[in-house]
């Protein structure tokens, strides 16, 4: 059996706000394998973007994680000695976003951007770091990187921008990389291209990446495995080919069932009714049951634990609790 890289237990954030306490995350566990993309997938606001700054120790005040462990190779991030952390981060564990063009330095030529990153983690001359930003951003598919290297950010594209991204993170020599929506503000076909590079880092370096994305073709095109989300909660985890050929839990069905499809167009869109509670306040029991159209007393009072239904599928809800299914 592989073991995981990263392994969340029970991970639990809040924000303490002049509103009161929002829970952000209550209790996520799931592990994080080389050589896979795994998917957090879920409406606005369910805790995707907490997830992944929290892997990086990056909850922004008046965030805290307030329970749980994030083990990276065995040892808990969250005891990490703060020097450590940083070296780790934008080191073994990088992090792409939405927007690329705010990630970068508007000021230095990317040329530049990645020199700075490989020699704080390798000892090598300007030199040998200029030769190997280019091999990286070759490895991420710019056809010319020589022209890259001496460009500002601003004379690049999005899409581009965002190749240049991932570069830096394998230039840092990535192990983990965490991509939060990484293509949502991209022309459709060039998300398609930054997909399938993310797929060919995967399969030709074993890096591990934690795939956000709200949008579920996304994940069936990506994924190996997926974690639902609902309110700082997984409804459902599991292989992408088993969730998409049996879905158990009536949110992840609901998402399904909002996805445009060209055969339906002109029709009424069927959307989960209602919208996800804020971390403020979040239901007692199931968080799901005001939007479910198969609640009862059980799913209103008792929160239901993520249970196996199949190899590596598991799903929190009453309708496949024990004896039940
Ligand atoms: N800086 C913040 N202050 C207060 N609440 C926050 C902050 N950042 C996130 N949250 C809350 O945490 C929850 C999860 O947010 P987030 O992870 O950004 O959602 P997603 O990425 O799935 O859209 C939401 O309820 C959001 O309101
Ligand atoms: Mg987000």
């Amino acid at each position: 059996m592989r073991e995981p890289l990263i392994s969340v237990r029970d991970l639990r954030v809040q924000f303490h706000t002049y509103a009161g306490v929002v829970n952000a995350l209550n209790g996520v566990s799931f592990d994080l394998y080389p050589g896979e993309v795994f998917g957090l997938v879920g409406e606005t606001g369910c805790g995707k973007s907490v997830t992944g700054l929290a892997l990086l120790q990056l909850i922004p005040p008046p965030g805290e994680i307030v329970g749980g462990q994030i083990l990276y190779c065995g040892q808990d991030l969250r005891t990490l000695p703060p020097a450590q952390m940083r070296s780790l981060r934008g080191g073994k564990i990088a992090m792409v976003f939405q927007d690329p063009a705010a990630a970068l330095n508007p000021v230095f030529t990317v040329g530049e951007q990645m020199e700075m990153v490989i020699r704080q983690h390798r000892r090598v001359s300007r030199r040998d770091a200029r030769r190997q930003a280019a091999e990286m951003l070759r490895a991420v598919g710019m056809p010319d990187p020589l022209r890259i290297l001496n460009a500002y950010p601003h004379e690049l594209s999005g899409g581009m921008q965002q190749r240049v991204m991932i570069a830096i993170a394998l230039s840092s020599g990535a192990e983990v990389l965490v991509a939060d929506e990484p293509t949502t503000a991209l022309d459709v076909t060039i998300q398609a291209q930054i997909l399938d590079l993310l797929v060919s880092l995967k399969k030709e370096r074993g890096i591990a990446i934690l795939l956000i994305t709200h949008n579920l073709g996304v994940v069936a095109e990506t994924c190996d495995r997926v974690g639902v989300l609902y309110a700082g909660s997984v409804m459902e985890m599991g292989p992408t080919t088993a969730i998409f050929r049996e879905m158990k839990h009536p949110y992840t069905q609901g998402l399904l069932a909002a996805i445009p499809h060209a055969e339906r167009r002109g029709r009424f869109l069927s959307a989960i009714p209602g919208s996800v509670p804020s971390g403020l306040q979040i239901p007692p029991g199931c968080p799901f049951h005001p939007r479910c159209a198969f609640a009862w007393d059980e799913c209103r009072n008792e929160i239901p634990s993520l249970l196996p239904v199949d190899e590596g599928h598991w799903v929190a809800c009453h309708l496949y609790g024990r004896g039940r299914r």
